[in-house]
């Protein structure tokens, strides 16, 4: 029987993982498929990769273009991540009858459309599971199991990297800097975090999800974005004592066709399930409709999650393959991405967003204080749920925290701005929202 020949472009972390998983599985997935998975080819530009993975000279090419072109190969599986070549080596495939599997979620958040509608027209497939959540299967559970309900709503932990350092800044009591250090020193963030830390990887992650569940087209510079490098130590224990989490939650709401996409730090009650996700994984919590809610779970990046999600693509883009082969009228209908039901998002600006408030003031310990910070706010519709009051000491300042009750983004945000130029605060007041009903 003719294999699925399949060519590699990157043999990184993720393409390592592949090759690994695939000699590991080769007989299992033979059986799963009735013919064989063939690796016929591996593009990468650093050699000693392939060599330290035991792939023969003849399999490697550092051109990875010509791969792309050999007429055998059937699925191009694009692990080189960022914008070019990835993106035209892509289209290549397509145009050349080719199916492809990419983890390329910063691709596909900002070229997506153009790549899945060059899919459609040469009916083939791009398989996307590992570009959202590693190996938590959470672009088939969108597509597949909560297809037939209307989402509500979408919370993802979807950043591994910021997980770790907030889960380590809680139950270590460090600062940023340090349990950043800790994340690289464990492999889980880059010499440059800043696309983790400052929310981007997130915000690219989110367009793909707001595509499945809501069917719009969101480009990451229609996300509002704010990443954790702000977030100190003291409010993650205030955060505690008040009852909640610190969390970077990708966050996407339907309110009546009006889209709600951000990216933040997001304080969630201790009780709810997405509080209790530590560490470096991840979590992905839906409000179906019709169903209600679900959470799906796992780790969401690393070699061997994220390669279980490229094999599972090629696997069922292999059937696909082979359902034609036996004269099946297949029509790939870009694997799955819902291109004939999208439409442009309408974005609610950040400032119409309404949700509780965590405030923290350094405030000078004088009598008045307080009350001049409550009635500014009180004078912006802002109403205070709740206030802790640190005890004295040494300092000239002393910390209030305050969480208030449901309030528009752009009433806080001038609020807070007349309490800081008013001089009332040692610093800019912070501030932190609150998902309290997810
Ligand atoms: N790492 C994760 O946990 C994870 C999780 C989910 C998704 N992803 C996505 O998976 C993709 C790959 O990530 P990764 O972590 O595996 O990256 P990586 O370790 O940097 O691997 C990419 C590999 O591709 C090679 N390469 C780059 N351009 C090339 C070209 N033109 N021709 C041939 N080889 C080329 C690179 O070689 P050089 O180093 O010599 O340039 C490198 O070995 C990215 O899109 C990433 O966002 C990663």
């Amino acid at each position: 029987m003719e294999p699925i020949r399949i060519g590699l472009l990157g043999c990184g972390t993720i393409g390592g993982g592949v090759v690994k998983l695939w000699r590991r599985n080769r007989q299992m997935l033979a059986r799963k498929l009735g013919v064989p998975v063939e690796l016929a080819g591996v593009a990468e530009l650093e050699l000693k990769r392939t060599r330290a993975l035991g792939l023969s000279a003849s399999l490697v090419t550092r051109e990875a273009a010509a791969l792309v072109a050999r007429p055998e190969i059937d699925i191009v599986i694009e692990l080189l991540g960022g914008y070019e070549p990835a993106r035209s080596l892509i289209l290549k495939a397509l145009e050349a009858g080719k199916d492809v599997v990419t983890a390329n979620k910063a691709l596909l958040a900002e070229h997506g459309e153009a790549i899945f509608q060059a899919a459609d027209r040469a009916g083939r497939s791009v398989g996307f599971e590992a570009s959202v959540g590693g190996g938590v299967p959470i672009i088939r559970t969108l597509r597949e199991g909560l297809a037939g309900d209307r989402q509500r709503a979408v919370y993802g932990i979807v950043n591994g990297t910021c997980n770790f350092i907030l889960s380590t800044m809680s139950e270590h009591d460090v600062e940023f800097r340090d349990a950043l250090a800790d994340a690289q020193r464990a492999g889980l963030a880059e010499a440059n975090p800043a696309l983790d830390v400052e929310g981007h990887d997130a915000a690219h992650k989110l367009c793909l999800l707001v595509a499945l569940a809501f069917g719009c087209t969101l480009k990451p510079a229609q996300v509002y974005t704010e990443g954790i490098t702000r977030i100190t130590q003291a409010d993650i224990a205030y955060a505690r004592e008040l009852g909640f989490a610190m969390k970077l939650l990708a966050i996407a709401k339907d309110d009546d066709g009006r889209i709600e996409a951000r990216v933040h730090p997001t304080m969630v009650p201790l009780g709810h399930p997405l509080a209790s996700v530590g560490g470096a994984f991840n979590a992905i919590y839906i409000h179906g409709e019709a169903l209600g809610s679900t959470m799906y779970f796992g780790l969401g990046a690393g070699e061997m999650p994220t390669a279980t999600a490229v094999m599972a693509d090629v696997l069922q883009i292999a059937r696909e393959r082979l359902a034609a082969r036996e004269g099946a009228i297949v029509r790939a209908h870009a694997q799955g991405y819902p291109i004939r039901w999208l439409k442009p998002a309408r974005v609610k600006p950040m400032q119409d967003v309404v949700c509780e408030y965590y405030l923290r003031f350094m405030a000078p310990d004088k009598p008045g204080v307080l009350g001049a910070i409550a009635s500014v706010l009180g004078r912006n519709a802002i109403s205070i749920a709740s206030v802790i009051q640190k005890g004295r000491g040494a300092e000239r300042t002393v910390p209030v925290i305050m969480r208030t009750h449901e309030a528009r983004e752009r009433n806080l945000k001038r609020a807070l701005a007349e309490i800081h130029r008013r001089g009332m605060t040692g610093t800019a007041p912070a501030f932190i929202r609150i998902e309290e009903r997810l």
